[in-house]
């Protein structure tokens, strides 16, 4: 089935000022079943220069007559052959793999493959995952909450969970861990394995790509460590990715995070309300460039209110206790995910409009020697999650004392993230009020 072939093969790395541009020997042959090709490029002295395996997923153009272009992340391969019959041969044992039908994960049952795409080329950028890395508060309570635990990981087996650029690897080997999987899905796995060679832990962390999902480890695990919170707890629904993982947990296993406690509250903030109106009023225009864009501005006003806002505030605009749901991750399961009802019922410590509802989650490394807490509250220091806000289509007016009693229902949809409804009722006067939310587009404010 292998097929050789003599080509040009100019290898450009991104970074680099000095694209490599050599004659090699590239060598194609399709894996079994036809689903990957691997291809291989060896110089003049039959050393191994590039190697890398191509899926359906991979993206391939023509250019030209006689080339095709190959993106792997941030680098790009153009390979030149030397005829159009060469061409033709790798690009007909591409296609094959290409047509060849995806087995379904349960990954790729619930996501939109549009939705994937976008991801997981989102976490592929190193800008990206240095952003988690700089969130301070993110990454050394990670640190301490592994380190502080260093029993749970001596001479452990450890698998992390969406390992990133690998830092909680790293962790777990500064805490004793003997073996550490790192799963990662997205293309930044090949910069996770480019840091692991050159701390030399190669013979610690194995850096696994693809979709835990998918992957498969040649052992069970003791702990499993991940980063699967997203804005508002479960937005990305990487918690399920998490929560499938423990198909690889040994049965007396532990799980850092631990839990996560999701808060909510009542807020007044009549400048925000305004502001979210003003913004749909660009559409009550009567001539704009001559143009009447009046007939928008109830859809425009639809679409603003539909998202959540993220950022922060002064806890004075709270009208009430939180009421918090748990997560315990030693215990969900997938499923318990699909649709997450939380009831309310607030006791008011103010009189005001009540505009929305505010979120924050606070999330438990439940270790032998402490509890660690990684907190996105807004009493606390800020992290990269904010604290997201929900409005209600009209405010509602209470007094100090009265109830507000109503639920907020998420419910999992397939672009990785979730419908929000919003339901509340002032008990004491019957005024009601709600909203729906799209938690795949907020608004950064
Ligand atoms: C929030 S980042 C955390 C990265 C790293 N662990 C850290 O703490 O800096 C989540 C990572 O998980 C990866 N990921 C998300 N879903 C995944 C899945 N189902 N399988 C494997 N990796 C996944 C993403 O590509 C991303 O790099």
């Amino acid at each position: 089935m292998a097929s050789i072939r003599h080509i040009l093969a100019k290898i450009t790395f991104r970074e680099r000022d000095d694209p490599l541009d050599i004659w090699a020997t590239l060598a194609f042959y399709p894996q079994v079943p036809e689903k990957s090709i691997t291809i291989s490029l060896f110089d003049a002295d039959g050393v191994c220069v590039f190697k890398c395996l191509l899926n359906r997923d991979t993206e391939c153009c023509r250019v030209g007559k006689e080339s095709v272009l190959i993106t792997l992340g941030y680098n790009s391969i153009l390979l030149k052959f030397e005829s159009h019959a060469d061409l033709s041969s790798f690009s007909n044992t591409l296609k094959r793999c290409r047509k060849e039908k995806k087995e379904s994960s349960v990954f790729s049952q619930r996501t939109e493959e549009a939705s994937a795409v976008q991801y997981f080329q989102f976490y592929g950028c190193i800008s990206q995952q240095q952003n988690m890395m700089q969130d301070f508060v993110r990454t050394a309570t990670y640190h301490r909450a592994i380190l502080q635990n260093h029993t749970d990981f001596r001479d452990k087996v450890v698998l992390d969970v969406g390992c990133g650029s690998g830092i909680l690897s790293f962790f777990a080997v500064q805490a004793g861990a003997r073996r550490v999987y790192a799963v990662e899905a997205s293309s930044v796995a090949q910069y996770a394995e480019m840091l692991v060679k050159n701390n030399h832990l190669s013979d610690k962390i194995i850096v696994v790509p693809g979709k835990i999902e998918d992957i498969s480890l040649p052992e069970a695990v003791d702990v499993i460590i991940s980063e699967p919170m997203g804005y508002m707890l479960f937005n990305e629904r990487m918690l399920e990715s998490y929560l499938h993982s423990k198909k690889w947990l040994k049965a007396n296993g532990m799980m850092f995070p631990t839990f996560s406690d999701i808060h909510l509250a009542p807020f007044s903030d009549e400048q925000l309300y305004v502001e979210h109106y003003s913004r749909a009023n660009f559409w009550y225009q009567h001539c704009f460039y001559g143009v009447n864009l009046s007939s928008l501005r109830g859809a425009a006003v639809d679409e603003y209110f539909r998202q959540p806002i993220v950022d922060t505030f002064d806890i004075r605009i709270l009208m009430a206790r939180t009421v918090k749901y748990t997560v315990n991750f030693m215990d969900a399961k997938e499923a318990d995910l699909h649709r997450v009802e939380i009831p309310f019922v607030f006791q008011l410590t103010q009189s005001g409009l009540v505009h929305g509802l505010a979120f924050w989650f606070d999330v438990a490394f439940v270790g032998s020697l402490v509890t660690v807490w990684l907190s996105t509250a807004p009493t606390e220091p800020l992290t990269h999650w904010y604290q997201v806000r929900c409005l209600l289509h009209t405010p509602l007016f209470a007094k100090e004392g009265e109830t507000l009693s109503g639920k907020v229902l998420f419910v999992a949809n397939r672009r990785q993230s979730y419908d929000i409804q919003i339901v509340a009722l002032v008990n004491q006067t019957g005024f009601r009020s709600g909203n729906i939310l799209d938690l795949k587009n907020p608004f950064f404010r």
